[in-house]
């Protein structure tokens, strides 16, 4: 009775909030254990009010010791006071694990419902993501061996994977049903999985093979895993639709996992599959879905190289299955771009801005320093392995290696075309220098000892 009384006020008083006056009638005892309690709970909510402001804060001001922040404005459109950084920064291996019988995912995306995110951080990226409608998500998925990322297709995004570790036979099933192309990816490689194309990831090696996954959509995800249609489709329809010798009653023999089986892995394997083969699909065929980007051609810079996986309207530098993944890349819309960016240690990657793609990127080792200047937000930060960074179109930015080994990033712009960049050192080549002397307030002959030999 009294602990009904205790949750019942107690969830009525806003934290903070003075609870009532020693005015009670003392005639009335239940009146009184009721007023007691409502005390309790008053005091209760307020001390508990008052430690999470404080912790709060404290996190706040302990929540960047990599630092190394120019300039901070705060978010125009909500007052929490969250480094602006976290627009641009999600520290994956901080963030909320999905874990299903054969491995995990990870996510760095937008969320519809809040309680999707883990942290106020990961809501930062998410709204952040959306808000500059950067037709990107972004997510590892980590299979262990013999495991099997089910079937499945996404009703609103491309996919582009670069596969970091392990090896997994894929399968991949386009509009034409009759047409199934099967591949053997390995590590340094990339798939793309166009809009709605049916599509399987099963590890074939002995440790966990990890993807590291870019969507082409900054809205929720919307994806149909097989078994889950399977069970949603009347028993009777599925006999018609598969014919199985027994008709429904064989489909009925079917049952749903109580597990979500998005990647599955039965501890009776052995006993279900006794025959599995990995066959491969013909070139012209494997090609449109995969490419081998780590055998790709690099293409230097003076502090380190880029290699790329895209579309090229000239594609005389590229060999016959290149051709064919470029080709196919360009049939299919809102694709992305995807290449790997190495930068010696110590090297920088000089300011620039695209004109036409937001760019996404994943530390795969290495660490540096990166800078973001936006229309009233400018702010450098640190990335270390496993965070993904996000440059708004437009957006000039730089990443800078500072450690010993070289800085090493996936990259994706959100373009199936060809990138378009201007760098700093070309934009202030190509500014007059008489408009640059009144711009700073500097002598022209100053101005002039800006280097005026141009490097990417
Ligand atoms: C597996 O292959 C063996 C030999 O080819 C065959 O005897 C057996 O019936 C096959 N098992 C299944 C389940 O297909
Ligand atoms: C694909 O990989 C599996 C596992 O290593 C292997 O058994 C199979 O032969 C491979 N397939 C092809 C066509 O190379």
């Amino acid at each position: 009775m009294d602990n009904q009384a205790f949750e019942l006020h107690g969830e009525s008083f806003p934290p903070g909030k003075e609870g009532p006056k020693k005015e009670a009638k003392k005639s009335n005892r239940s009146l009184m254990k009721i007023f007691l309690a409502c005390l309790l709970a008053c005091g209760i909510t307020t001390v508990l009010g008052v430690l999470t402001l404080a912790l709060v804060s404290n996190d706040a001001s302990k929540r960047d010791p990599d630092g190394g922040n120019v300039g901070m404005s705060p978010s125009p459109s909500h007052g929490r006071r969250l480094d602006v950084k976290f627009q641009f920064l999600n520290h994956l291996k901080k963030s909320k694990v999905y874990t299903y019988p054969g491995g995990q995912i990870q996510w760095a995306r937008f969320r519809k419902e809040l309680l999707d995110y883990g942290s106020e951080e990961e809501v930062e990226f998410g709204r952040s993501l959306n808000i500059h409608r950067s037709q990107m998500t972004f997510g590892t998925l980590r299979i262990k061996s013999k495991g099997l990322r089910a079937p499945h297709w996404h009703f609103n995004a491309n996919e582009h994977g670069y596969l970091q570790q392990g090896s997994a036979w894929v399968g991949v099933m386009g509009a034409d049903d009759n047409v199934v192309t099967t591949y053997n990816v390995t590590a340094g490689q990339v798939v793309f999985f166009p809009r709605n194309t049916i599509h399987w990831l099963k590890n074939v090696g002995e440790e966990d093979c990890v993807f590291l996954l870019f969507f082409s959509t900054h809205e929720e995800l919307q994806t149909l895993d097989m078994d889950d249609v399977f069970f949603w489709t009347p028993e009777d329809v599925a006999a018609r639709a598969l014919k199985p010798p027994g008709g429904v009653n064989f489909i009925r023999t079917f049952q749903k996992q109580a597990e979500d089986q998005a990647i599955n892995l039965p501890p009776n394997l052995e006993d279900l599959v006794q025959n599995a083969t990995y066959g491969q699909s013909p070139d012209h065929l494997v090609w449109r879905y995969f490419y081998n980007l780590k055998g790709s051609a690099e293409d230097p810079f003076p502090g380190g190289s880029f290699q790329w996986a895209r579309y090229r309207r000239d594609a005389t530098s590229l060999n016959g299955n290149e051709k064919i993944f470029s080709e196919s890349l360009h049939k299919h819309e809102n694709t992305l771009t995807l290449a790997t960016l190495r930068i010696r240690s110590n090297s920088l990657g000089q300011p620039h801005f695209h004109f036409n793609a937001h760019e996404m990127g994943y530390v795969l080792s290495g660490c540096g320093q990166v800078g973001v200047v936006l229309s009233g937000t400018s702010i450098n930060f640190n990335i270390d392995i496993g965070d993904v960074i996000f440059f708004p179109v437009g957006s000039q930015h730089y990443i800078k290696s500072v450690c010993e080994e070289e800085l090493l990033l996936l990259l994706a712009y959100s373009t199936g075309n060809q990138l378009e960049t201007l760098r700093m050192s070309s934009y202030f080549q190509g500014t007059a220098d008489h408009i640059l002397a009144q711009l700073f307030f500097k002598a022209q002959a100053e101005i002039k000892m800006f280097s005026r030999t141009s490097q990417p």
